[in-house]
């Protein structure tokens, strides 16, 4: 770890508080510091643009979840454990933070469940999910023993069980994989069409309502074939119902849904499912003003619907899970760039709007051009007493909709040169980027205790040369 930034020694630091990290204060000449390091020498270091994640502020997160759920769980008289959604940003460092705060890791493909092994998380403390998951990946998953494997169509199904069966007959010892089986409850919630997943109208999990012949659904379906499959141990039942999600009722209509298919299933087979998943979705605050979901209250409120639930059904209750990945590493990131060019433009309503752009764009953060998703950004290295005026940050790439805050209101004075952050960019940022216009990745870096380190190195045009393998 390098050192890097003093700390404010006149105390006129203030904290600025959501949509930025815990971490976050600026000093009275304007300079924002995460977590005492200040963004002048975080740029000095690293360079711009950058991902800034606050430790401090990921693990207390990772906690809050833990012991919300956790609390609640307990007071119903059941258990409940938080896995955290390594698709929002996974790394080895990550992955190691949320491990020790008593968290364990989902995975979505064969790449995310290799960093969580590499990070040392044991395999029975990670999921697989996917809808589409290969032999390799589910492979990878049996070789790893992991804790779950969320089955997501009937084929995989039948695909998992005879994997098994065959790594068997090949002399491999192999127990029976554990099965959650995806569930799509009908309940449509959270923030944009793309980000909703448990609508009827989509590829994901397996529909409660009647199936496509008018019989039993799609759901029951998949739960009697695994339960018919000696290579498949069925540990529980998931259910994801969309991200971005900031009023908790559809976490619970959706865990009443799931504890009575679960009634179903025991009635006809007396096989009663060990574990509920709720899935992730919890959303936070993008813009100043607005708020995240309080986690001990959407803990209450769920455990309450799941224990309800169970009651009115006569079963027990069943030990519970859930799958925050937003929620823990969204608020604890922020994006450091560098203003290159400032340009007013003349709008039809006479208005100005002042184009500001950075050294990045859409490559770093694809979620305004994908879902319109809006961001807040500020001046970050200086103060300004300059009226404000409306502006717009955009990045570098050859495309109009390459924007990265719509709208917002900087110093009438910004200008080239000048450091601006975005706050709340730790979720889906580096972990949606690409490589658009050939733009090499930024760097994550973490903060914690006045010093920076590097995470994620930034990417550089020799990895881009490498991966162009033709001579010719
Ligand atoms: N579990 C499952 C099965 C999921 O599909 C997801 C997210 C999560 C957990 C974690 O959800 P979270 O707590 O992070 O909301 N790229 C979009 C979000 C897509 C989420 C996909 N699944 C975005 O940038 O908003």
């Amino acid at each position: 770890m390098s050192a890097a930034g003093t700390r404010a020694d006149d105390g006129a630091a203030t904290a600025l508080g959501a949509p930025w990290s815990t971490g976050v204060t600026r000093d009275a000449d304007g300079t924002l510091r995460v977590a005492g390091v200040d963004v002048h020498a975080l740029a000095a270091e690293h360079g711009t643009p950058a991902y800034v994640l606050d430790e401090a502020d990921l693990r207390a997160r990772a906690r809050a979840y833990r012991e919300a759920f956790g609390a609640a769980a307990a007071a119903a008289g059941t258990t409940a454990d938080v896995y955290y959604a390594g698709k929002a940003f996974l790394s080895r460092a990550v992955a190691r933070w949320v491990h020790a705060e008593g968290l364990g890791v989902d995975t979505a493909s064969g790449g995310e469940l290799a960093v969580a092994l590499a990070a040392g998380v044991p395999g029975a403390h990670v999921g697989l999910h996917g809808n589409n998951k290969s032999d390799a990946e589910l492979h990878a998953a049996l070789d790893a023993g992991v804790g779950r494997i969320i089955v997501d169509s009937l084929v995989e199904v039948d695909r998992l069980a005879d994997l098994v069966a065959a790594r068997r007959a090949d002399g491999r010892e192999t127990p029976a994989a554990p099965v959650m089986v995806r569930v799509t409850t009908g309940v449509h919630a959270g923030g944009h069409e793309f980000i909703s997943t448990a609508h009827e109208d989509q590829k994901f999990g397996l529909s409660l309502a009647a199936g496509p012949d008018g019989g039993d659904s799609p759901a029951l379906t998949a739960l009697l074939r695994v339960v018919a499959r000696p290579e498949l141990h069925l540990l529980g039942l998931h259910s994801h119902i969309g991200s971005q999600i900031l009023d908790s009722s559809g976490f619970a209509v959706a865990a009443q849904k799931v504890l009575a298919l679960r009634a179903d299933l025991a009635a006809r087979t007396g096989v009663v499912v060990e574990e509920v998943d709720l899935g992730g979705g919890y959303g936070i605050a993008y813009l100043p003003g607005e708020e995240a979901i309080d986690p001990v209250r959407v803990a209450d409120e769920v455990v309450r619907a799941v224990a309800d639930a169970a009651r009115a059904l006569g079963t027990d209750l069943p030990r519970l899970s859930i799958e925050p990945g937003r929620a823990i590493v969204g608020p604890a990131g922020l994006t450091l760039y560098r203003v290159g060019t400032v340009k007013p433009v003349r709008l039809d309503d006479g208005r100005v709007r002042t184009y500001v752009s950075v050294d990045g764009g859409m490559s770093d953060n694809i979620r305004p051009a994908l879902y319109g998703a809006a961001y807040h950004a500020e001046v970050v290295g200086r103060a300004s007493d300059a009226e404000p005026v409306l502006a717009r940050v955009v990045g570098k790439h050859c495309e109009s909709g390459d924007i990265v805050v719509h709208e917002v209101q900087l110093p009438g004075d910004v200008r080239a040169g000048d450091l601006l952050a975005v706050p709340a960019t730790g979720a889906y940022g580096r972990s949606m980027s690409s490589n658009y216009n050939l733009l090499t990745r930024p760097p994550v870096v973490a903060v914690r205790d006045g010093a920076s380190r590097v995470l994620v190195r930034r990417e550089t045009v020799d990895d881009l040369l490498a991966l162009d393998v033709s001579a010719d």
